[in-house]
């Protein structure tokens, strides 16, 4: 029995992957390396000194799809094909609504064909729009995403729960990352942002490596200790580790649609993630004090209890770790 992981080539998914094989699982990855590299997957390997099957094929693509199914016993799916780009969302969103939403839906149809339903997806935090709380509980209302990449994490949300509704034979899962950094601490597989980086700590590490020559802190007058956003910054290897045991939980008890927030539960500043990268790499990362950026919010952090308590998962890695992982990426390159 294997995890189909689509997407699994890119920044979470190749994560998920080594954890996955490490603890023995086996693994179908399918990826269109729309995103990603084929490198990415030699790493893997290297990495975990295990293999795994793989298919270069766009899962939009149902008869490529239903051949993964046809060659592969798969029991459960862990969804992480998907555009992200907050920005390109904007300036695209048929090819982001097509992709993200429709993508879902074919994947799903074709697993209710082969009669798996077991399912886990990357949400993201970015589905509480401007939070009605903070720290945020998964029962906080969510709506008013303010782009179309984080509208589509919304509507599949609303299909998962729709799906479910109609057949409880379902096992689902829906993850809720919050922000995403660090690397594997071998420093063979990373985030990879294609050209000028929207995010913040790839955009602090191409600024320590002297590709970029200063950071824009968007906006110092927020509501927060320093006037700059404060968010959860969460290493990917811990995240990585919450959809193992989000899957054990599937796998034990099933039948029912769950969601967690996957977060630290700490809040950091931006001012206080260019302090840490710098005490953790001994780099040095200019900035300057830009205006704000729309659409940003000026606090987000998770209360992780229910992952916690429910799924056993709590994030252990440290501020420095995300710093040094996320440098130790890019300095190997
Ligand atoms: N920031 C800067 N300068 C930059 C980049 C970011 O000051 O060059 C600031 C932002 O204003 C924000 C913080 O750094 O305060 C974090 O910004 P990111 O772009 O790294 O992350 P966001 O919180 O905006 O977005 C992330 C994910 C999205 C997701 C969103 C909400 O990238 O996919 O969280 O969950 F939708």
């Amino acid at each position: 029995m294997a995890v189909l992981l689509p997407g699994g080539a890119g920044f979470i998914g190749s994560h998920t992957a080594v954890e996955l094989l490490k603890e023995g699982k086996e693994i179908v990855i399918i990826d269109n390396f729309s995103n990603s590299k084929p490198e990415v997957l030699d790493n893997i390997k290297k990495i975990t000194g295990k293999d795994f099957k793989f298919y270069e094929i766009d899962y939009l693509n149902r008869k490529d799809l239903e051949k993964v199914f046809e060659e592969n016993k798969i029991d459960s799916v862990i969804n992480f094909a998907g555009f992200k780009a907050v920005g390109e969302s904007v300036q695209k969103p048929i090819e982001y609504y097509t992709n993200n939403v429709s993508g879902a839906l074919i994947l799903l149809d074709t697993m209710k064909k082969y009669g798996c339903k077991k399912f886990i997806f990357s949400s993201s935090a970015t589905v509480y729009g401007d939070p009605e709380r903070i720290p945020i509980t998964e029962d906080c209302k969510t709506g008013g995403t303010t782009n179309p990449y984080g509208t589509t994490k919304l509507f599949i949300e609303q299909i998962l729960k729709d799906i479910y509704q109609s057949d409880n034979t379902w096992d689902i899962c829906i993850l809720r990352y919050f922000n995403p950094v660090g690397a594997h601490e071998s420093g063979l597989i990373g985030e990879e942002p294609q050209g000028i980086p929207n995010n913040l700590m790839p955009y602090i590490v191409r600024v320590a490596n002297g590709q970029l020559k200063e950071l824009s802190v968007f906006g110092n007058d927020y509501p927060t200790k320093d006037g700059t956003g404060v968010r959860d910054y969460i290493h990917v290897v811990d995240l990585a580790k919450g959809h193992l045991k989000a899957l054990d939980k599937l796998d034990k008890e099933g039948k029912g649609l769950y969601i967690y927030n996957l977060g630290t539960g700490i809040g950091y500043s931006v001012l206080d993630m260019v302090k840490a990268f710098e005490k953790a790499t001994g780099r040095q990362v200019p900035y300057k004090i830009a205006p704000r950026r729309s659409g940003d919010i000026a606090k987000c952090y998770a209360d992780p209890k229910k992952a916690n308590e429910e799924l056993g998962w709590k994030a252990e890695k440290t501020l420095e770790d995300m710093c040094k992982d996320s440098w130790n990426y890019i300095a190997k390159k």
